[in-house]
């Protein structure tokens, strides 16, 4: 039996790929807080495939979410051959005035547990000679974020960690996959107090065709991916931009 296991599976993108995951055949364990979410995601997903789900409410942003996750799925973390690091928030506000706890917290999920649960997991993948690794970053990752400045910094991590790992495991047939989401709609903006900005007053995608981009980047082996082609232009002519004036124009965006 193969698992994929997602971070973040309650709601939003995560909640899509826990979905994709199954419809694809994999077995699905989905992580979160939220015990009704992953119950409401395991019916459906139920529903719909003949495949096991198991929900472990976890919060990742704790200094011991990501060890103790592993210590409570011991019966059948050797079948992890999909690994998908979902969960993660962000927080609007001037660094030197936003919650000095709660940015802690932040980077713990977005950064911490993304790269624990990845150690933790990736050794069998290589052992098997098969497996795959999701991290979802943001096309954030691409520029400094005033206003966002942690949040933009956690996601720039992820994209260079990512790439890194790459390369590095490609030799051993372990697809590690970047996904650079824009704005999409889910709880995201509401959790980060966003939803007045100018980033998401315009243009934003849908949970679920982010989500398969993602997933479909993954089974082709990709390195990375920025989903939505505009997306994907922004990022690509972000590198030519001069670094304030890309921090400039990023803290436009969040402005209200
Ligand atoms: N939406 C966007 O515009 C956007 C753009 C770029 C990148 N992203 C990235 O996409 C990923 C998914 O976000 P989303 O847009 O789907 O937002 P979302 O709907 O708010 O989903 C976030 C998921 O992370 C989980 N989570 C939050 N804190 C957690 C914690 N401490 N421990 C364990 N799980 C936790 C949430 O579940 P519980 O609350 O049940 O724990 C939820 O399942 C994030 O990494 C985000 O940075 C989003």
């Amino acid at each position: 039996m193969a698992y994929a296991l997602v971070t973040g599976a309650s709601t939003g993108i995560g909640r899509d790929l826990a979905k994709l995951c199954a419809g694809a055949g994999y077995d699905v364990i989905a992580v979160a807080r939220n015990r009704a979410q992953l119950e409401n995601l395991a019916s459906e997903i139920g529903n719909a495939h003949p495949r096991q789900v198991r929900i472990v409410m976890k919060d990742l942003s704790r200094p011991e979410g990501a060890a103790e996750l592993y210590e409570e799925l011991a019966d059948l973390r050797s079948e992890v051959e999909m690994l998908i690091n979902n969960a993660g928030v962000g927080m609007l506000g001037f660094f030197a005035e936003l919650d000095t706890g709660k940015q802690m917290e932040m980077l713990r999920l977005n950064v911490d547990a993304l790269t624990y649960l990845t150690r933790l997991f990736v050794p069998a993948m290589v052992a098997r000679h098969k497996g795959y690794v999701l991290n979802v970053a943001s096309t954030a990752a691409f520029q400094p974020g005033p206003l966002m400045a942690v949040y933009y910094a956690s996601k720039a991590y992820v994209v260079s960690f990512s790439s890194a790992l790459h390369n590095e495991l490609k030799p051993h047939r372990v697809v590690v996959t970047t996904l650079c989401p824009g704005p999409t709609q889910t709880d995201f903006q509401r959790r980060a107090q966003m939803e007045a900005t100018r980033l998401f007053r315009g243009t934003t995608m849908s949970s679920t065709i982010v989500a398969r981009i993602g997933f479909e980047a993954m089974m082709r082996g990709k390195p990375l991916v920025v989903a939505g082609r505009l997306n994907a232009l922004m990022a690509f002519l972000t590198r030519f931009a001069p670094r304030q004036m890309a921090a400039s124009i990023a803290r436009r965006m969040q402005e209200v």
